[in-house]
């Protein structure tokens, strides 16, 4: 089948790259001039695992070409995926201008039927606004060419796309014409081949689904960071309660996992854009509004546990920082709580070193490019000389096991605070290590 992806970021550079793995000829769309120029250089933007062989060896065979013309890719295209992304408005809901731009191109460029497909993650009515804005588009060039809007969210996470891509749990699709659903059945057989994950449903209903299931991940994350905050005031431990429920089949072990918060470019823009639908059809959302609210003091949490242990002013401190990213195995700074936690510590007077895997570029040209101060080290340990402790922020594979007589010997005073549970308090307080991790008295 030929395809068009319109934005070439994670989610449109992920559904590319699959969908010609498995045969399709596809053309990935971007406005950004150096992105588009780089990827036909085989240099992705990127850090996703496994997504650079697969690029490079699609992209060698001809099924995933790069351009910035969409005029170009609609010529060939009998599908074109919408996939730029949806940030926070101002007022928390989700501005849509790309989408509608890139609907506006559409409809002034088709040739031919095609399926125009929204996988950008948007609110519910919003295939409508697309179609309008196609109809529109093709009303001022003075023509009438037949197309339907369908509904395809996205559910892949970052750091494991590829898989999630290519062997789904589900693929939503919302459309109302039964060729359009025809279509996205024949190009995502392949993906759910084994086991029937094709789920077909009205459009707004897909729509829905979207953030229906990102707020009950969220929900659980904070619903669970509430929990370890109470454990840690009560004197229970949250990493057995977590083992103690997650055994339970229906509450499961997956998203319990108490932490500093969760991050990323999609569940903190997405609960408070659902936030935002509800109020606009006459809906006050309760739990909705509290998954945010807990996670916005969680980011903080740290900054807590820091500040109760050297007190307010941090002038002359030092703190060893592991991990940036919002979560492992990604360069994504996006929301991440490292940014909340550094401010934070910057204010109070405190000297910052930081080593991430993979983030420290973005951390040191996007994110927190306004702390020139901020030392980032070619190494873990580095980042802990002559700190006054050390601070697991991101519980990326190579923190797990570490050296500890090497963080002991790094470190000013034997003193870390884990973001991320990820270590035995007993085997740390036989090393005379003072371990403060989230939900457990010290
Ligand atoms: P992104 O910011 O990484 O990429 C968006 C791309 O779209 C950028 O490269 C941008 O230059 C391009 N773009 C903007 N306007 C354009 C236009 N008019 N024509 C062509 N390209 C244009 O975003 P993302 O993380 O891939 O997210 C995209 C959407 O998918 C969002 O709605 C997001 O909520 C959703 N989503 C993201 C993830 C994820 O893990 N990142 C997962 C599921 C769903
Ligand atoms: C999330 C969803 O998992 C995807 O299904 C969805 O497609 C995507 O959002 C999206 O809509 O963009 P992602 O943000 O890439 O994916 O990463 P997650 O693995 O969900 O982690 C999000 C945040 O939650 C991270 O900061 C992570 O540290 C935190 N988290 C996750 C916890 O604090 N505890 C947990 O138990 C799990």
């Amino acid at each position: 089948m030929n395809i068009a992806v319109i934005g070439t970021g994670y989610v449109g550079l992920v559904s590319g790259t699959c969908f010609a793995e498995m045969g399709n000829s596809v053309i990935c769309v971007d406005v950004d001039h150096q992105k588009i120029e780089k990827l036909k250089q085989g240099i992705i933007p990127i850090y996703e695992p496994g997504l650079e062989e697969m690029v490079l060896e699609n992209h060698k065979k001809g099924d995933l070409l790069f351009t910035t013309s969409l005029k170009e890719a609609l010529k060939s295209a009998e599908v074109a995926f919408i996939a730029v992304g949806t940030p926070m408005g101002e007022d928390g809901s989700a501005d849509l201008q790309y989408v509608l731009a890139v609907a506006r191109e559409i409809g002034e460029g088709m040739d031919r039927y095609l399926v125009v497909v929204d996988k950008s993650t948007v609110p519910v009515g919003t295939a409508d606004l697309v179609k309008e804005t196609i109809l529109a588009a093709q009303k001022a060039r003075g023509v009438e060419i037949p197309f339907d809007v369908v509904s395809n969210p996205e559910f892949l996470k970052e750091g494991d796309a590829i898989n999630d891509f290519m062997k789904p749990d589900r693929v939503v699709v919302g459309a109302e014409s039964a060729r359009a659903m025809e279509k996205m059945r024949e190009l995502y057989a392949p993906f759910t081949r084994s086991h029937d994950r094709f789920i077909a449903m009205g459009v707004r209903s897909a729509e829905m689904t979207k953030y229906a299931a990102n707020a009950m991940l969220a929900t659980k994350i904070s619903f669970m960071n509430e929990i370890s905050n109470i454990c840690e005031a009560t004197g229970a431990d949250v990493n057995d309660v977590r083992v103690g429920i997650g055994s339970d089949k229906r509450i499961g072990y997956s998203f319990i996992y108490p932490g500093c918060g969760y991050g990323g470019s999609c569940f903190p823009k997405d609960v408070k854009a659902l936030e935002k639908i509800a109020l606009e059809h006459g809906i006050t959302p309760r739990v909705i509004g509290a998954v945010e609210e807990v996670n916005r003091e969680q980011k903080k949490v740290l900054v807590r546990k820091i500040t109760a242990r050297f007190g307010e002013n941090l002038q002359g401190k030092s703190f060893g920082i592991w991990g940036l990213s919002f979560k492992p195995e990604t360069d994504d700074m996006r929301e991440a709580s490292s940014i909340v936690l550094i401010k934070e510590l910057l204010a109070r007077g405190a000297t910052i070193k930081a080593y991430d895997p993979k983030a420290m570029e973005e951390a040191r040209h996007f994110y927190l490019k306004e702390h020139p101060e901020i030392l980032y080290t070619s190494n873990k340990y580095d980042a802990l000389n002559g700190a006054s402790a050390m601070v697991l922020v991101t519980e990326w594979k190579e923190f797990r096991s570490p050296d500890f007589y090497e963080i002991k010997n790094r470190l000013l005073e034997p003193v870390i605070f884990d973001g991320r549970n990820q270590y035995k308090k007993e085997r740390l307080g036989e090393m005379g290590i003072e371990y403060h991790q989230i939900g457990v008295a010290i």
